[in-house]
Protein backbone atom coordinates (compact mmCIF):
# COMPACT_ATOMS: atom_id res chain seq x y z
CA UNK A 1 0.00 0.00 0.00
CA UNK A 2 2.93 2.32 0.71
CA UNK A 3 4.14 2.00 -2.38
CA UNK A 4 1.60 2.46 -3.91
CA UNK A 5 0.49 6.04 -2.08
CA UNK A 6 4.46 6.81 -2.74
CA UNK A 7 3.98 5.70 -6.75
CA UNK A 8 0.55 8.02 -6.38
CA UNK A 9 2.34 10.80 -4.56
CA UNK A 10 5.30 11.35 -7.53
CA UNK A 11 2.55 11.56 -10.63
CA UNK A 12 -0.74 12.85 -8.98
CA UNK A 13 -1.48 16.32 -7.03
CA UNK A 14 -1.50 15.68 -3.18
CA UNK A 15 -5.92 16.66 -3.40
CA UNK A 16 -6.12 14.39 -6.16
CA UNK A 17 -4.88 12.09 -3.98
CA UNK A 18 -6.88 12.57 -1.14
CA UNK A 19 -10.13 12.45 -3.43
CA UNK A 20 -9.02 9.09 -4.67
CA UNK A 21 -8.65 7.58 -1.34
CA UNK A 22 -11.96 9.30 0.11
CA UNK A 23 -13.37 7.81 -2.44
CA UNK A 24 -12.08 4.27 -2.08
CA UNK A 25 -12.75 4.17 1.56
CA UNK A 26 -16.36 5.94 0.83
CA UNK A 27 -16.86 2.48 -1.84
CA UNK A 28 -15.64 -0.06 0.19
CA UNK A 29 -17.84 1.47 3.14
CA UNK A 30 -20.55 0.96 0.89
CA UNK A 31 -20.26 -2.22 -0.47
CA UNK A 32 -19.86 -3.23 3.74
CA UNK A 33 -23.33 -1.61 4.32
CA UNK A 34 -24.75 -3.93 1.50
CA UNK A 35 -23.11 -7.22 2.55
CA UNK A 36 -25.00 -6.25 6.12
CA UNK A 37 -27.81 -5.83 4.49
CA UNK A 38 -27.64 -9.14 2.58
CA UNK A 39 -27.30 -10.84 5.86
CA UNK A 40 -30.56 -9.03 7.04
CA UNK A 41 -32.31 -10.39 4.36
CA UNK A 42 -30.80 -13.97 4.40
CA UNK A 43 -31.96 -14.09 8.14
CA UNK A 44 -35.12 -12.83 7.40
CA UNK A 45 -35.87 -15.54 5.47
CA UNK A 46 -33.92 -18.45 7.64
CA UNK A 47 -36.30 -17.39 10.24
CA UNK A 48 -39.22 -18.10 7.95
CA UNK A 49 -37.87 -20.85 6.80
CA UNK A 50 -37.19 -22.51 10.31
CA UNK A 51 -40.54 -21.86 11.90
CA UNK A 52 -42.32 -23.15 8.79
CA UNK A 53 -40.10 -26.03 9.28
CA UNK A 54 -40.51 -26.30 13.54
CA UNK A 55 -44.34 -25.82 13.03
CA UNK A 56 -45.65 -27.33 10.00
CA UNK A 57 -43.02 -29.62 8.81
CA UNK A 58 -42.46 -27.36 5.30
CA UNK A 59 -39.66 -25.79 4.03
CA UNK A 60 -40.04 -24.04 1.38
CA UNK A 61 -37.02 -22.10 0.72
CA UNK A 62 -34.16 -25.17 -0.80
CA UNK A 63 -31.55 -22.80 -1.05
CA UNK A 64 -30.31 -19.06 -0.58
CA UNK A 65 -27.63 -17.55 -2.76
CA UNK A 66 -26.29 -14.14 -2.31
CA UNK A 67 -23.95 -11.80 -4.13
CA UNK A 68 -22.92 -8.20 -4.17
CA UNK A 69 -22.61 -6.49 -7.72
CA UNK A 70 -18.91 -6.62 -8.70
CA UNK A 71 -17.15 -3.35 -9.62
CA UNK A 72 -16.46 -3.82 -13.14
CA UNK A 73 -20.28 -4.37 -13.43
CA UNK A 74 -21.38 -1.31 -11.21
CA UNK A 75 -19.34 1.46 -13.56
CA UNK A 76 -20.06 -0.68 -16.81
CA UNK A 77 -24.10 -0.10 -15.70
CA UNK A 78 -23.89 3.60 -14.35
CA UNK A 79 -22.12 3.91 -17.32
CA UNK A 80 -24.62 2.11 -19.97
CA UNK A 81 -27.53 3.98 -17.89
CA UNK A 82 -25.52 7.48 -18.40
CA UNK A 83 -25.28 7.93 -14.89
CA UNK A 84 -22.33 9.53 -13.35
CA UNK A 85 -19.32 6.96 -12.12
CA UNK A 86 -19.25 7.49 -8.24
CA UNK A 87 -20.03 6.12 -4.98
CA UNK A 88 -23.48 8.63 -4.27
CA UNK A 89 -24.31 7.84 -8.18
CA UNK A 90 -24.63 3.61 -6.49
CA UNK A 91 -26.67 4.45 -3.93
CA UNK A 92 -29.03 6.91 -6.19
CA UNK A 93 -29.47 4.89 -9.72
CA UNK A 94 -28.97 1.48 -8.71
CA UNK A 95 -31.32 -1.43 -6.78
CA UNK A 96 -29.28 -4.79 -7.56
CA UNK A 97 -25.91 -4.28 -6.30
CA UNK A 98 -27.03 -6.74 -2.94
CA UNK A 99 -29.03 -9.57 -4.63
CA UNK A 100 -30.31 -12.29 -2.46
CA UNK A 101 -31.97 -15.38 -4.72
CA UNK A 102 -34.06 -17.34 -2.69
CA UNK A 103 -34.35 -20.92 -4.60
CA UNK A 104 -38.15 -22.72 -3.43
CA UNK A 105 -39.47 -26.24 -3.92
CA UNK A 106 -43.00 -25.39 -5.51
CA UNK A 107 -44.54 -21.76 -7.18
CA UNK A 108 -46.47 -21.75 -4.22
CA UNK A 109 -43.94 -21.34 -1.98
CA UNK A 110 -42.38 -18.48 -4.08
CA UNK A 111 -45.78 -16.24 -3.53
CA UNK A 112 -45.86 -17.54 0.05
CA UNK A 113 -42.13 -15.92 0.83
CA UNK A 114 -43.12 -13.19 -0.61
CA UNK A 115 -46.55 -12.39 1.07
CA UNK A 116 -44.43 -13.06 4.18
CA UNK A 117 -41.49 -10.65 3.87
CA UNK A 118 -43.65 -7.94 2.79
CA UNK A 119 -45.95 -8.35 5.99
CA UNK A 120 -42.63 -7.27 7.98
CA UNK A 121 -42.30 -4.10 9.27
CA UNK A 122 -39.41 -2.77 8.78
CA UNK A 123 -38.99 -3.95 5.44
CA UNK A 124 -40.38 -1.89 2.27
CA UNK A 125 -41.32 -3.36 -0.61
CA UNK A 126 -40.24 -0.39 -3.39
CA UNK A 127 -40.90 -2.77 -6.28
CA UNK A 128 -42.33 -5.89 -7.43
CA UNK A 129 -42.10 -7.83 -11.33
CA UNK A 130 -43.72 -10.87 -11.47
CA UNK A 131 -42.16 -12.70 -14.37
CA UNK A 132 -44.08 -15.50 -13.35
CA UNK A 133 -47.73 -14.57 -14.15
CA UNK A 134 -45.71 -12.71 -16.98
CA UNK A 135 -42.83 -14.28 -18.04
CA UNK A 136 -40.33 -12.83 -19.73
CA UNK A 137 -40.45 -13.38 -24.20
CA UNK A 138 -37.42 -15.84 -23.59
CA UNK A 139 -39.80 -17.59 -21.15
CA UNK A 140 -37.66 -16.35 -18.29
CA UNK A 141 -39.66 -16.68 -15.19
CA UNK A 142 -38.99 -15.58 -11.51
CA UNK A 143 -40.38 -13.16 -8.97
CA UNK A 144 -38.70 -9.93 -8.58
CA UNK A 145 -38.47 -7.59 -5.82
CA UNK A 146 -36.76 -4.72 -4.59
CA UNK A 147 -37.24 -4.09 -0.93
CA UNK A 148 -35.35 -1.44 1.23
CA UNK A 149 -33.92 -2.22 4.91
CA UNK A 150 -32.89 -0.72 7.78
CA UNK A 151 -29.46 -1.80 9.02
CA UNK A 152 -28.16 -0.48 12.27
CA UNK A 153 -24.65 0.49 12.41
CA UNK A 154 -22.62 1.75 15.44
CA UNK A 155 -23.92 5.87 14.59
CA UNK A 156 -26.59 5.80 12.16
CA UNK A 157 -29.32 3.51 10.76
CA UNK A 158 -29.35 3.23 6.52
CA UNK A 159 -31.80 2.18 4.57
CA UNK A 160 -30.33 -0.66 2.00
CA UNK A 161 -31.62 -1.55 -1.42
CA UNK A 162 -31.70 -5.06 -2.17
CA UNK A 163 -33.06 -7.28 -5.22
CA UNK A 164 -34.52 -10.29 -4.18
CA UNK A 165 -35.30 -12.66 -6.67
CA UNK A 166 -37.84 -15.42 -5.56
CA UNK A 167 -37.89 -18.68 -7.91
CA UNK A 168 -38.44 -22.66 -8.05
CA UNK A 169 -35.54 -24.76 -8.56
CA UNK A 170 -36.77 -25.31 -12.25
CA UNK A 171 -37.13 -21.65 -12.87
CA UNK A 172 -33.47 -21.21 -11.63
CA UNK A 173 -31.91 -24.40 -13.79
CA UNK A 174 -33.15 -22.43 -16.80
CA UNK A 175 -32.09 -19.61 -16.16
CA UNK A 176 -28.79 -20.66 -15.03
CA UNK A 177 -27.84 -22.62 -18.29
CA UNK A 178 -29.69 -19.53 -20.41
CA UNK A 179 -27.28 -17.50 -18.89
CA UNK A 180 -23.89 -19.56 -19.03
CA UNK A 181 -25.11 -19.77 -23.34
CA UNK A 182 -25.85 -16.28 -23.48
CA UNK A 183 -22.17 -15.30 -22.27
CA UNK A 184 -20.35 -18.15 -24.30
CA UNK A 185 -19.04 -15.76 -27.41
CA UNK A 186 -18.84 -18.58 -29.70
CA UNK A 187 -22.33 -19.77 -29.83
CA UNK A 188 -24.06 -17.79 -32.51
CA UNK A 189 -27.16 -15.81 -31.02
CA UNK A 190 -29.45 -17.44 -33.16
CA UNK A 191 -33.22 -17.24 -33.69
CA UNK A 192 -33.62 -20.83 -33.52
CA UNK A 193 -31.63 -21.31 -30.07
CA UNK A 194 -33.97 -18.56 -28.76
CA UNK A 195 -36.70 -20.64 -29.88
CA UNK A 196 -35.50 -23.31 -28.23
CA UNK A 197 -34.85 -22.14 -25.18
CA UNK A 198 -38.31 -20.96 -24.83
CA UNK A 199 -39.76 -24.05 -25.44
CA UNK A 200 -37.31 -25.73 -22.15
CA UNK A 201 -38.73 -22.67 -20.01
CA UNK A 202 -42.26 -23.72 -20.98
CA UNK A 203 -41.72 -27.23 -20.76
CA UNK A 204 -40.12 -26.50 -17.14
CA UNK A 205 -42.91 -24.42 -16.58
CA UNK A 206 -45.76 -27.02 -16.94
CA UNK A 207 -44.19 -29.69 -14.86
CA UNK A 208 -43.97 -26.72 -12.07
CA UNK A 209 -47.26 -26.26 -12.19
CA UNK A 210 -47.93 -30.71 -12.28
CA UNK A 211 -45.48 -30.84 -9.32
CA UNK A 212 -47.78 -28.38 -7.85
CA UNK A 213 -50.60 -30.21 -8.55
CA UNK A 214 -49.06 -33.37 -7.01
CA UNK A 215 -48.53 -31.52 -3.96
CA UNK A 216 -52.20 -30.43 -4.00
CA UNK A 217 -53.17 -33.93 -4.36
CA UNK A 218 -51.81 -34.97 -1.61
CA UNK A 219 -52.49 -32.43 0.47
CA UNK A 220 -49.65 -33.06 3.28
CA UNK A 221 -49.83 -29.06 3.95
CA UNK A 222 -52.06 -27.08 5.21
CA UNK A 223 -53.50 -23.72 4.13
CA UNK A 224 -50.97 -21.23 5.84
CA UNK A 225 -52.40 -17.70 6.55
P1 LIG B 1 -30.92 -5.44 -15.15
O1 LIG B 1 -30.52 -4.08 -15.62
O2 LIG B 1 -30.29 -6.57 -15.94
O3 LIG B 1 -30.66 -5.62 -13.67
O4 LIG B 1 -32.46 -5.57 -15.46
P2 LIG B 1 -33.69 -4.76 -14.83
O5 LIG B 1 -33.20 -3.64 -13.99
O6 LIG B 1 -34.69 -4.46 -15.93
O7 LIG B 1 -34.29 -5.82 -13.85
P3 LIG B 1 -34.98 -7.22 -14.08
O8 LIG B 1 -35.79 -7.35 -12.84
O9 LIG B 1 -35.69 -7.38 -15.39
O10 LIG B 1 -33.76 -8.27 -14.08
C1 LIG B 1 -32.80 -8.26 -13.09
C2 LIG B 1 -32.07 -9.57 -12.96
O11 LIG B 1 -32.91 -10.69 -13.21
C3 LIG B 1 -30.91 -9.78 -13.90
O12 LIG B 1 -29.77 -9.13 -13.43
C4 LIG B 1 -30.77 -11.30 -13.88
O13 LIG B 1 -30.17 -11.74 -12.69
C5 LIG B 1 -32.22 -11.74 -13.85
N1 LIG B 1 -32.75 -11.89 -15.20
C6 LIG B 1 -33.60 -11.07 -15.82
N2 LIG B 1 -33.91 -11.51 -17.05
C7 LIG B 1 -33.21 -12.65 -17.23
C8 LIG B 1 -33.09 -13.59 -18.31
O14 LIG B 1 -33.68 -13.45 -19.36
N3 LIG B 1 -32.27 -14.67 -18.11
C9 LIG B 1 -31.62 -14.87 -16.95
N4 LIG B 1 -30.84 -15.94 -16.84
N5 LIG B 1 -31.68 -14.01 -15.92
C10 LIG B 1 -32.47 -12.91 -16.05
MG1 LIG C 1 -29.20 -6.86 -12.41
Amino acid sequence: MERVSNYLHSRMLPEAIDQLFDSVNEYEELMMMYGCAIREVRTKLEVLNDELSVRYNRNPIEFIKTRIKKPVSIVKKLEGKGYPVSVESITQNLNDVAGVRVICSFIDDIYDIAKWLSRQDDIQILVVKDYIKHPKENGYRSLHMIVEIPVFFSNCKKYMKVEVQIRTIAMDFWASLEHQLRYKKDVPNSVQIGQELKECADVIAQTDEKMQGIREKIGVFTELT
